[in-house]
């Protein structure tokens, strides 16, 4: 799709903010940047930019949204009684790529947590985007601003790709800066559970709290906790050192196959922040194999694996 069919405005425009919010106050839907992911926005307060939000994504009911909100201080807003700890996580990590679920106030509305108790919040750590949430005066509703089940948008480009004229307005706010989505920690279990890793490492958040976090159990209480999720069109296989996937380059080139491999293997930040966009681009290439080089578990190279993982899942 061409990004001319798609009403965008650079976030530097000095009326960017207005705009998205003005739309926001009218039941809009705008893709707003930030440092993870695009964001498809709509108000708290909206129920029918709520409801346009999972049409337009095509997003089951039940998978709850993140609830974005600009300043801390929000948080005694949408939130009954935070525990300490999730407190002084956000004292640290905000704003940032930490996500924090939490027992919710009556100010959320059911049918962004699915009939929860619980709501994810977060402060983005991009200012438009903030600006935005302060001039509409509530909270943003925004899961990432992408197809169900397709790897989510790391620029404006990506958004009007996939989601075109359906949005109100596009916030171009350049490609994003960690390109995965936020680590979401549930903070209603009697010691921290990571529910996904992402661009705020464990380790970090581990040594802010001075506990280990513990692993999600049970059947996924998160959408991008599906076994396959985040899938390029292109086929993904995952190789566990160089060596593996020389081999499997050249086995797939004897096959015939069209094959990318990924760059920026060795430096986790800047392979993080392009990867989605590498694997659209392998789309784009009409490739018919991704050969993924696995980076070493710790780090971002958690969230890269995981994304990965459940990218090359069947
Ligand atoms: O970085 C991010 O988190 C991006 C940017 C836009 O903020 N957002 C994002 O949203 O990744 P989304 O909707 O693609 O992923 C949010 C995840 C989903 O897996 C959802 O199920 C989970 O958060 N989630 C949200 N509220 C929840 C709740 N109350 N209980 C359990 N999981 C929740
Ligand atoms: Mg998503």
């Amino acid at each position: 799709m061409s990004i001319e069919r798609c009403q965008i405005v650079d976030a530097l425009d000095p009326s960017a903010v207005g705009r998205a919010a003005q739309i926001l106050a009218n039941d809009g839907i705008v893709a707003l940047p930030t440092e993870t992911v695009y964001g498809l926005g709509a108000s708290l307060n909206s129920l029918p930019a709520i409801s346009r939000v999972y049409r337009t994504k095509g997003r089951p009911l039940d998978h709850p949204l993140i609830v974005h909100i600009a300043e801390r201080a929000d948080i005694s807003r949408y939130a009954i009684d935070p525990p300490a700890l999730a407190l002084q996580c956000a004292e640290y990590c905000w704003p940032g790529p930490l996500t924090m679920l939490v027992h919710r106030s009556p100010m959320v509305p059911d049918s962004i947590v699915g009939g929860r108790a619980t709501v994810a919040l977060r402060i983005p750590a991009n200012d438009t985007t903030r600006e935005v949430i302060r001039r509409l005066g509530h909270a943003v509703a925004a899961p990432s601003a992408n197809l169900f089940g397709r790897v989510s948008p790391t620029t404006a480009e990506h958004v009007c790709n996939d989601l075109g004229p359906a949005v109100d307005l596009i916030i171009d706010g350049g490609p994003c800066i960690i390109g995965l989505e936020s680590t979401i920690v549930d903070f209603t279990t009697p010691v921290p559970t990571l529910l996904r890793p992402g661009g705020m490492p464990v380790e970090d958040i581990e040594s802010i709290l001075g506990v280990d976090l513990i692993p999600d159990r049970g059947p996924s209480r998160a959408s991008g906790m599906l076994p396959i999720h985040y899938q390029p069109k292109a086929q993904v296989c995952l190789a566990n050192d160089p060596g593996e996937v020389a081999s499997m380059v050249a086995e797939l080139r004897v096959a015939g196959k069209k094959i990318a491999t990924l760059d920026h293997v060795d430096r986790l930040p800047l392979l993080a922040s392009t990867l989605y966009a590498q694997m659209r681009h392998a789309d784009d290439a009409l490739m018919d194999v991704i050969v993924a080089l696995l980076p070493p578990p710790v780090g971002l190279g958690r969230a890269i694996r995981d994304r990965l993982e459940r990218a090359a899942a069947h």
